[in-house]
């Protein structure tokens, strides 16, 4: 059994498109974070919103990278800030895409087994590199458990469509 359930509950890392980026609070973090999931073989892409248009704010950024994820071009997506508040606030603007910030390894593990959220969002003035990389590393390798979690993103999904679509 056991074997089977890290089957469903596990994805290959390196098989997946991951893609990042960060306001001007959280360049030096995202780097550290881009360098290590390279150094893992995992295909990062960084939007580098802020190298295109300097001084640009968290929201612009976030909503960037948030139609991203809800176009398919990635599966999954980093977005680094001062407090990872903001970028979650934004992605989660963006319909069918779920971003929860996280700050300690069992809450990212849950953001994907429980909430099966693509967006995971850090905050570069609350925690440091080390405990930022172990808990993208928690993030990546799980996956969606289903089950009893089940019905409760899809009633995620029934009210959001309600609160983008509200005559439809
Ligand atoms: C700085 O712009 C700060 O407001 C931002 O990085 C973030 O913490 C917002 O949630």
């Amino acid at each position: 059994l056991l074997p089977f359930y890290c089957m469903i509950v596990s994805v290959k890392p390196n098989s997946m498109k991951v893609v990042i980026d960060c306001d001007d609070a959280a360049i030096d973090l995202k780097k550290v974070i881009v360098g290590h999931l390279s150094a893992k073989g995992v295909e990062v892409t960084d939007l580098d919103y802020l190298g295109k248009k300097s001084g640009a704010y968290y929201p612009e950024i976030g909503f960037n990278l948030a139609r991203t994820i809800k176009n398919g071009t990635f599966e999954r997506g980093i977005l680094i800030c001062g407090t990872g508040l903001g970028m979650a606030i934004i992605a989660n603007k963006v319909e069918g895409v779920y971003a929860g910030v996280c700050h300690d390894v069992f809450s990212a593990e849950r953001l994907r087994k429980s909430n099966n959220a693509q967006v995971l969002t850090m905050g570069a003035r609350v925690i440091g590199p080390e405990l930022a990389k172990m808990i993208v590393d928690a993030w990546l390798v799980s996956e969606f458990q289903g089950g009893g979690s089940q019905p409760k993103v899809d009633q995620i999904r029934e009210l959001e469509r309600k609160s983008f679509n509200p005559e439809g």
